[in-house]
């Protein structure tokens, strides 16, 4: 079980003021990193708000997860230029060394691999971003460089 007692902290933040609950939902999210069941559900009693409100509000904006991601989020694109350039050998190999199909997260919870929509950085393609960084040009090879670079990074940080 999780320490939930910081969602106790951060609803107590807002007791004074009259804010939605999408604002604790989202300084919930930073805290844990997701809103799954345990979660909301500790939300729901520290605000007194329905379990089904909660949970409607959770699952209705994009910027909500209620599954938990690993610490760096892989977004590969498969769009139509990134295609054309071979972007679907690079994802196989992407899904080969981290052992996880697209929507997963590996067990050691330091990649989650999702698609992206076109990045606009088509020249370059086929393109991956990892968090905030993209990375173009890519080879099945080079991905899978990038992607030992971060787990490394990701072991030294844990
Ligand atoms: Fe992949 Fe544009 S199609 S970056």
């Amino acid at each position: 079980m999780s320490d939930l007692s910081r969602v106790d902290k951060i609803v107590a933040d807002y007791k004074e003021q009259k804010t939605p609950l999408i604002y604790i939902l989202k300084d919930v999210q930073a805290e844990y990193g997701h809103l799954n069941d345990e979660v909301l559900t500790n939300v729901a009693k520290a605000t007194n708000i329905p379990l089904s409100e909660v949970y409607g509000v959770a699952t209705f904006y994009s910027l909500f997860t209620t599954e938990q991601k690993g610490k760096h989020i892989v977004r590969c694109c498969n769009n139509a230029p990134c295609h054309v350039k071979k972007s679907k050998d690079v994802l196989n190999k992407i899904k080969e060394y981290l052992g996880i199909e697209v929507g997963e997260t590996t067990p050691d919870n330091v990649f989650t691999l999702e698609f992206t929509s076109c990045l606009g950085l088509c020249a370059v393609a086929p393109v991956m971003m990892i968090d905030d960084e993209v990375y173009g040009n890519l080879t099945p090879e080079k991905a899978v460089a990038i992607l030992k670079d971060y787990k490394l990074k990701g072991v030294s940080n844990a």
